[in-house]
């Protein structure tokens, strides 16, 4: 495995693991149906994702139809399904899947201590052998298995390496490392993947994964110090739904490797100018609104208020912005008007509404411009007409 801790100069591929219908279904008061679960997944693939995470089959009648249906319609990624390390639940993940020309069993089986103790009431030997058992199963059916020790940020690192060898000496093609319970830090994640290269003999023979949620806020960050560390996938929702705090986000954990691809030297396939189109499908569909500042995709992440900001960015857009907005699929930048706003930003508005303002016109509108700004939340173009109007016609 290319490892690329900032030294190698070759650029690696990052696979995109999207588990929105999975994962992110999973949070409280998302869930889709299979109509808007099929119209998701042809999105994921104009999107350019790698793997999409279809359900959990075993889940209900419901979550097996949506993965069949979508393996067997769904064309131009992996699909792939979720299985506890059970046979009822393998054997229900590849009926689903078998439809699918690049199927995926995805088996998860938790190995942490507090996990084993108080869930399973298993001991490291039976969860090993469970775990070979799992793979082995899925393997017999699937060329391509991934395992999931979940919990695997929180367990202890000599067991995580025996159980990830075990796992792939049964099979598996891609280990996943979940941060299940987003506990970790980027510095601490970063080397739990390195752990995992440099002692793990046979861990060449898979793609390493990353899974991190987001409870203390850092699952994007913990997701970018493992790509930093090796891994070849990361696993993430759009606009990062998901159980609890959700999922580290798809737009933002790609846009960072794409932004910083001088720092991070890997790409992805994902078409980026689908990504607000993806958060707006995504948001639609399942009620879960996008707050205004959400990085990338939010209302807000391109507009620009204050005065000294729309003078820089009326000058050279790259003052104030880092990544072009049509870059991700949104119009334009957003010179918001508001009571933060300069004359520059004004006078360029009132150019693009075809009003040519003197000097003196300019400061006339500005000064009243302001005087309502301190009133109003938004001006709006009407506003400014009306405002430009009044001065022209002598009021
Ligand atoms: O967070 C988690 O551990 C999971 C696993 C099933 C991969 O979602
Ligand atoms: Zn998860």
């Amino acid at each position: 495995m290319p490892v690329n801790d900032n030294e190698s100069t070759e650029t690696r591929h990052i696979k995109i693991f999207d588990t929105t219908l999975r994962d992110g279904e999973q949070s409280p008061g998302a869930s889709m149906n299979l109509n808007e679960k099929l119209e998701v997944a042809q999105m994921l693939v104009e999107l350019g994702v790698d793997v999409i995470e279809a359900g959990f089959p075993i889940a209900s009648p419901g979550d097996f139809e949506a993965v069949r249906e979508i393996a067997q319609t769904v064309r131009g990624a992996t699909i792939c399904g979720l299985a506890r390390c059970a046979e009822k639940d393998i054997d229900r993940a590849w009926e689903a899947l078998k439809g699918a020309p690049q199927p995926r069993i995805h088996v998860f089986l938790a190995t942490s201590a507090i996990h084993r103790q108080f869930k399973l009431k298993m001991t490291t030997d039976e969860i090993v052998e469970r775990a070979i058992a799992g793979v082995t199963r899925a393997a017999n059916v699937c060329d391509d298995v991934e395992f999931s020790p979940e919990d695997a940020a929180r367990t202890e690192p000599d067991f995580l390496c025996r159980v990830v060898e075990a796992a792939i000496t049964a099979g598996a093609t891609t280990i996943n490392i979940p941060d299940t319970v987003g506990y970790t830090t980027p510095t601490e994640f970063h080397a739990r993947i390195k752990m995992l290269i440099d002692r793990v003999p046979n861990i060449d023979k898979a793609v390493i994964s990353v899974h991190c949620h987001d409870d203390l806020g850092m699952a994007v960050a913990n997701s970018l110090a493992g790509v930093q560390a090796g891994a070849g996938q990361v696993e993430c929702t759009i606009n990062g739904i998901g159980e609890r705090a959700g999922n580290c986000s798809l737009e933002e954990v790609v846009m960072a490797l794409r932004t910083r691809s001088d720092f991070y030297k890997v790409d992805t396939r994902i078409n980026t100018q689908r990504l607000v189109p993806a958060s707006r499908l995504v948001s639609s569909t399942t009620g879960m609104s996008v707050q205004r500042n959400k990085a990338i995709v939010g209302r807000n992440a391109f507009a620009h208020e204050s005065g000294i900001h729309q003078d820089g960015m009326l000058k050279e857009p790259t003052t104030y912005e880092i990544i072009r907005p049509e870059d991700v699929g949104f119009a334009k930048t957003d010179l918001v008007l508001g009571k933060h706003s300069g004359r520059a930003a004004l006078a360029d508005r009132a150019r693009q509404l075809g009003f040519q303002l003197t000097g003196e016109q300019l400061q006339v509108v500005f000064e009243r411009f302001k005087a309502l700004a301190d009133k109003k939340k938004e001006i709006y173009d009407g506003d400014i007409t009306a405002l430009i109007q009044q001065q022209i016609s002598g009021n």
